[in-house]
């Protein structure tokens, strides 16, 4: 039998701060009907000042070596799904790495923004099924809060930090473990979010970093439409390619942007409302933490147990969009 990438454990964090709608409304002009009715999203978290996304990501990590009894020394890799680093280099799987004392592992980011863990549960995937690693930590992790602009309505009351993540080991003779992934692409459609400031094109210490925008842009209706498609247009692909159906599916955990996405996706995917995972009410969307997160408090709630077919599947900047086939 094949090498299989199985998940051994799962873990999380978020940062202790909230931010509520009622906060918001003395921010900017909203409401928490408009939010509530918009997004499904009634609060957010957000990181303290000492706080960034290796930090989450790294109690993240813990949680998940002692949930899955795996020590650090036994990990080979370290792949973390991230678009605030923080900073441009080193890579926060290093910073991760450094934090709980991998010594024995190589460390690198994916970048795929709200799509971020399910490409490093793909990468990881590949690497265990080739034998090129035994045990890797794969982490989703983001503190998007650092980047948004609070004057910004349209923006500010979408996004919150988090992180979450698994560890997978190879083994043999199971049924258990990633089942398929796919992963898609169109940087045509970079323009309709971004963040312009402080990469190569547009950095920090230049004068040009002051003329452009240095947080969160998105055209969030063109990222809506391309949203609800891409959320079908993965999963479709994806059990098709597994030679499954979405009956075969006993959680869907989406990515976390919009309750109304959420659930244009889950109809037209025919799955009903019991084996859909939501949690965009008590966090927003927190990019590449979204899913393991939402992976950790399903399974928590009892949703999830060993040997059910989960299927997750995210979107975000870039455009990247991609799903995952789990047998957890
Ligand atoms: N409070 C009150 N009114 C608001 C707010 C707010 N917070 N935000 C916008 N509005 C107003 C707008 O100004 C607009 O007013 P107008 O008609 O007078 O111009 C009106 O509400 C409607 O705005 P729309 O943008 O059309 O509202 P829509 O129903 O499309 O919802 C939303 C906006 C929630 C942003 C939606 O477009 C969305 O969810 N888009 C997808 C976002 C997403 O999923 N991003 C994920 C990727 S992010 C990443 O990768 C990092």
């Amino acid at each position: 039998m094949s090498i299989q990438a199985v998940v051994q454990g799962i873990g999380h964090s978020v940062p202790e701060k909230i931010i509520s709608n009622a906060d918001l409304e003395k921010m900017v002009e909203t409401s928490d009907e408009w939010i509530v009715q918009r997004t499904g999203i009634r609060e957010r978290r957000m990181v303290a000042p000492d706080q960034s996304t290796s930090t989450l990501g790294i109690e993240a990590a813990k949680e998940a070596l002692l949930r899955s009894g795996v020590e650090a020394g036994e990990l080979d890799l370290i792949i973390t799904g991230s678009v605030t680093g923080d900073m441009l280099f080193p890579s926060t799987s290093c910073l991760i790495q450094a934090g709980i004392g991998a010594k024995h592992s190589g460390a690198f980011d994916v970048g795929a923004a709200c799509a971020g863990f399910i490409h490093a549960t793909s990468v990881a995937t590949a690497m265990i099924k080739t034998e090129q690693a035994k045990t890797v930590l794969v982490v989703g992790a983001d503190a998007l809060t650092r980047f948004v602009n609070w004057e910004d309505r349209s923006t500010c009351v979408l996004f919150g930090d988090g992180a979450g993540a698994v560890v997978l080991r190879a083994e043999e003779n199971t049924e258990r473990g990633v089942i398929k992934t796919v992963l898609l692409a169109d940087g045509t459609g970079a323009k309709f979010i971004d963040l312009q400031a402080g990469g190569s094109r547009y950095p920090a210490c230049s004068e040009a970093s002051r003329e452009v925008r240095s947080t969160i842009f998105m055209a969030g209706s063109e990222v809506y439409r391309f949203a609800v498609g891409a959320m079908g247009d993965a999963c479709c692909r994806l059990l098709d390619q597994a030679g499954m159906s979405s009956d075969d599916v006993d959680l869907f955990v989406p990515h976390q942007a919009n309750l109304r996405i959420i659930e244009s996706a889950a109809k037209r995917l025919k799955l009903p409302e019991e084996k859909v995972f939501v949690n965009v009410a008590k966090y927003g969307n927190t990019s590449g933490g979204s899913i393991p997160l939402g992976l950790y408090e399903a399974e928590q709630e009892g949703r999830l147990k060993k040997g059910m077919v989960v299927m997750t599947v995210g979107f975000g900047a870039g455009l990247v969009w991609g799903a995952n086939l789990i047998r957890w």
